[in-house]
């Protein structure tokens, strides 16, 4: 789905049902850092890419909106948000998007790795959503894959707008070094483990 090439392993929806307040403090930071990454690619590239400034800006905000969502959940299970680990999924993927970077624009690239993590999460979210018994924390997570999947279209539409054929093909490359990176992590209850 979503230019994914290798599903998520069956197993981790059993490794993050194990532990819910774990993967909910997990998934809380992620919102945050999506927010924040959002608006670093305003700030960086904002002057020389004009066209970002808005949808990206309105992204930040929903992802922040998504973090208190989130932090409310965590707040009725009496349950820690806890500082954020590093996420080795887009630490990982980062670094596979680097190892030809000279080649590509620096932009084209951040939107692409941006755009692949949604798409990750989005389909992390479905499993959530088919997958955990408390209906209503399902039904949490099927509103935010709708989310993630938009957001998907988003970071992708932006890219091509901007670069084009080269987008549709760097996003081939990087959806290859995507898959390897996520069969690669260990199973956890976080949302990109
Ligand atoms: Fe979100
Ligand atoms: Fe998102």
């Amino acid at each position: 789905m979503l230019h994914l090439l290798q599903p998520t392993d069956p197993r981790w929806l059993d490794a993050a049902a194990a532990d819910l307040d774990g993967l909910l403090a997990d998934h809380a930071h992620c919102e945050l850092k999506a927010a924040q990454s959002a608006l670093a690619l305003v700030g960086r590239f904002g002057a020389d890419a004009p066209e970002i400034v808005e949808p990206l800006s309105a992204l930040a905000r929903e992802e922040t909106q998504h973090f208190r969502q989130v932090h409310t959940r965590l707040e009725g299970r009496a349950a820690p948000l806890g500082k954020p680990e590093k996420d080795l999924y887009v630490k990982a993927l980062t670094k596979a998007a680097r190892r030809d970077h000279r080649e590509t624009p620096v932009l084209l690239d951040k939107l692409l790795v941006s755009a692949l993590i949604e798409a990750r999460s989005c389909e992390r979210f479905k499993l959530l959503a088919e997958g955990l018994p408390d209906e209503d924390l399902a039904g949490f997570y099927r509103g935010l894959m709708a989310a993630e999947a938009r957001h998907f279209t988003l970071f992708s539409g932006l890219a091509e707008a901007r670069f084009g054929a080269v987008a549709r093909d760097r996003l081939a490359t990087l959806a290859e070094r995507e898959a390897a990176v996520a069969h690669a992590l260990p199973l956890g209850p976080t949302v990109h483990g």
